[in-house]
């Protein structure tokens, strides 16, 4: 069995050059962490509580669309609980035998976080089962009729998981973590303090009025709204004196064809593929996916909850809509017979 390596596994995960930038904004405590308030409350509660009765925590499920901010939170429920975080994710752990590996490593009080957890393979998570339930697995020693399955005691340890897609998870796994929190996107305000919170960090001006123009393109999501703050810097530094001024701000999202919702070419194309290419009629996301060469899943998770958020398109039992209000930011007309 291979030995366990963290920072092999880690470096999988992040190892972009965003990622790692990412890694200085993030906030490190539950108070530095904005926004998400009903999660946030109740995480509080529950993290109190088992540090009280001297416990470990019970397994956490985070879910929510990508750049929300669960690896954020599963690093701050490590800082909170004071419990070292091993981490890796569903498509790295190949076989049972790689996860029993990582489980027979992990110390108690351990928080093990597995990201993209819906992508964890069938066999692989068959032996999590007993692991979360009961803190033992079964392994198989030997081969052929002298094989014998030995029960081994593990550490008690706390599973943080993380998905885009709850709805991909098998009912066994889902039923078996205690604490189950959903993200939501960002209300402008929040993205607002988030930004002038990394413009501090990075030691960016950045006036109030362009703080929040930022915030209103940034479709809810943290990861973009200081993506964004970072590109316009640059334009900021090229342009004037380095300050994001709301003008240089505006100068540069337009530069970056983001329009005022914070749409970009891709939402434009899925808007208009559907207006169209469709003649506005209900669209299968495999249709549209296909038409307008993007993954299934990346529409699913990174355009569309943010377009049903702002009411731009509407599912319906037959597939996806463009709403009126979908046209009129397009500067069209309904389609007759819509
Ligand atoms: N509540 C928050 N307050 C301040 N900054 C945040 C918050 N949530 C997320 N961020 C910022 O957004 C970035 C992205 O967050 P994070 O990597 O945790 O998202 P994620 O939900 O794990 O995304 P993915 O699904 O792609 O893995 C972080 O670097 C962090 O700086
Ligand atoms: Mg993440």
């Amino acid at each position: 069995m291979e030995e366990f390596d963290e920072n092999f596994l880690s470096a999988r995960i992040r190892n972009t050059e965003e990622e790692i930038s990412e890694y200085s904004l993030r906030p490190q405590t539950i108070s530095e962490y904005i926004g998400q308030t009903k999660a946030k409350e109740n995480l509080k509660v529950y993290i109190e509580a088992a540090k009280k009765r001297e416990e470990t925590l019970d397994h956490v499920l985070l879910y929510g669309p990508p750049g929300l901010g669960k690896t954020t939170l599963a690093n701050i429920i490590s800082n909170e609980m004071n419990s070292n975080i091993k981490v890796t994710s569903g498509p790295a752990i190949d076989k049972p035998g790689d996860l029993a590996a990582i489980l027979a490593n992990l110390n108690d009080n351990d928080i093990l976080f597995i990201d993209e957890i819906h992508r964890i393979n069938k066999s692989v998570e068959e032996i999590l089962y007993p692991a979360l339930e009961d803190f033992s697995i079964d392994i198989m020693i030997g081969k052929g009729p002298s094989a014998k399955s030995i029960r081994l005691d593990l550490p008690k340890f706390t599973l943080v998981g993380a998905t885009t897609r709850a709805g991909s998870i098998s009912t066994p796994l889902r039923d078996r973590f205690g604490i189950i929190l959903k993200l939501e996107l960002y209300t402008d305000k929040e993205l607002k303090t988030i930004i002038e919170r990394s413009a501090n960090i990075l030691n960016i001006e950045i006036e109030p009025e362009a703080a929040m123009e930022l915030a209103r393109r940034s479709r809810g999501t943290p990861r973009i709204a200081n993506r964004l703050l970072k590109r316009v810097r640059d334009y900021a530094i090229i342009l004037g004196d380095g300050k994001i001024t709301l003008n240089i701000a505006n100068l540069a999202l337009d530069k970056l064809e983001i329009d005022k919702l914070g749409l970009d070419n891709t939402d434009r194309k899925i808007l208009e593929t559907i207006i169209h290419k469709y003649k506005g009629r209900a669209v299968g996301i495999e249709a549209l996916a296909a038409t307008i060469n993007e993954e299934v899943e990346t529409i699913e998770d990174v355009y569309e909850p943010y377009l049903l958020q702002i009411g731009f398109i509407a599912r319906t039992p037959r597939g996806r809509i463009v709403t009126p209000e979908g046209y009129k930011h397009l500067g069209l007309d309904t389609y007759e017979g819509f």
